[in-house]
């Protein structure tokens, strides 16, 4: 078992190293190897996601990423940008399938900002196609035109076999949960997704057992705010689940919560958090490393079938936010504020292993 960290930019060190501690608690230590993405590797290799890290990542069975970005590469040519490290990185290990679950806690039904009705209990998994769609289509670009103006243009493409296998991804996700798969698309205005649904359609002849509708994404986005427990697996292209994934994430009171799971074929798998590098907070010890130690749950589950640590860190997990222990962004009255560091410890403690 070959797990490769890579820490990446603004709270991305703290909050791995505390799902790192997670690891050493497993006696999974020596499996551990680090390398640069992002920021952190524009700086000493003027690439975002250096070849070494690329050849690194292949070998590897499993990478837990922090985050990556910060504002000051904002001005940075695009291909030096860390975002770019990121993006070069799914593309090339062809992790198409990204898993978002959004699950509200109940300790935390307090901390969203809708009511604690409308999202107790809530259970969501988004399944957002993660390499395909406008992020990576082309033509792209920004050029002078025939007015001599500028313009801008990216490409939304997806090809049949782009969607095929992520839906079968989706069905097969809705079996194992309530076996309802709601897709997502804007197939009364763009071709690719009129495509998209015709072939969700064609694909649920070979999952009876599931529920299939289909929604709009204004609509979708609405709805998630409306009445989000109406949803169970939710599938949706690169750009929509981008969007989407971020709005589900707040329904469960902070993103801070909530992991990740980016899968190839093989189930080889990038795991991060749902959440960015917040460079504002960086290095302050008050980020909240949860979500990065829940991915590293998801790790063992779907990469090394290891139902009982999945188990085991979903179960500390539990018990360190019953016990009343909160980062400042979940921080309500009567509870106890500690920081990244703490919260590691705190879940270590917890851990039985
Ligand atoms: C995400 C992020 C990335 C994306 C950025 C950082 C490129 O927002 O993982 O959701 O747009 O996919
Ligand atoms: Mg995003």
């Amino acid at each position: 078992m070959k797990i490769m960290i890579l820490e990446g930019d603004g709270i991305g060190p703290e909050i791995t190293k505390q799902a790192v501690k997670v690891l050493k608690a497993f006696n999974l230590a020596n499996n551990i190897e680090y390398a640069l993405i992002g920021g952190a590797a524009y700086e000493k290799y003027n690439d975002p996601l250096p070849q070494a890290t690329l050849d690194l990542a292949i070998k590897s069975d499993a990478i837990l990423l922090g985050a990556v970005g910060d504002w000051k590469y904002d001005k940075l040519p695009r291909d030096k940008r860390p975002e770019q490290g990121l993006l070069r990185i799914r593309q090339s290990l062809n992790l198409f399938a990204n898993l978002r679950p959004a699950i509200m806690f109940p300790e935390l039904s307090h901390a969203s900002s809708l009511k604690p009705e409308v999202v107790s209990g809530l259970d969501i998994m988004i399944i957002r196609e993660l390499t395909g769609d406008i992020y990576f289509g082309e033509p792209r670009g920004v050029s002078v035109n025939q007015n001599n103006q500028r313009e801008g243009i990216n490409t939304m493409r997806y090809s049949e076999s782009e969607i095929v296998r992520i839906a079968h991804i989706a069905f097969k996700s809705a079996q194992l949960r309530k076996k309802k798969l709601c897709s997502v698309d804007k197939a009364n205005v763009l071709e690719t997704t009129e495509l998209w649904r015709e072939i969700f359609t064609e694909i649920a002849k070979n999952y009876p057992d599931v529920t299939l509708t289909h929604m709009y994404v204004d609509n979708a986005a609405m709805q998630l705010v409306r009445d989000p427990k109406q949803f169970d697996v939710i599938a949706t292209g690169n750009i929509f689940g981008d969007i989407l994934s971020d709005q589900a994430s707040m329904l469960t009171g902070s993103i801070g919560m909530l992991p990740s799971a980016s899968l190839d074929e093989n189930n080889k798998g990038m795991y991060e958090p749902s959440h960015g590098s917040a460079p504002d907070i960086a290095g302050k010890n008050i980020a909240n490393p949860l979500a990065t130690i829940l991915s590293l749950a998801m790790m063992f589950k779907y990469t090394f079938n290891d139902e009982k640590k999945f188990i085991a860190i979903e179960k500390a997990v539990r018990k360190t936010l019953q016990e009343g222990f909160r980062t400042q962004d979940i921080y309500a009255a009567g509870s106890r504020l500690i920081g990244c560091d703490e919260m590691g410890d705190v879940v270590v403690e917890r851990l039985e292993v």
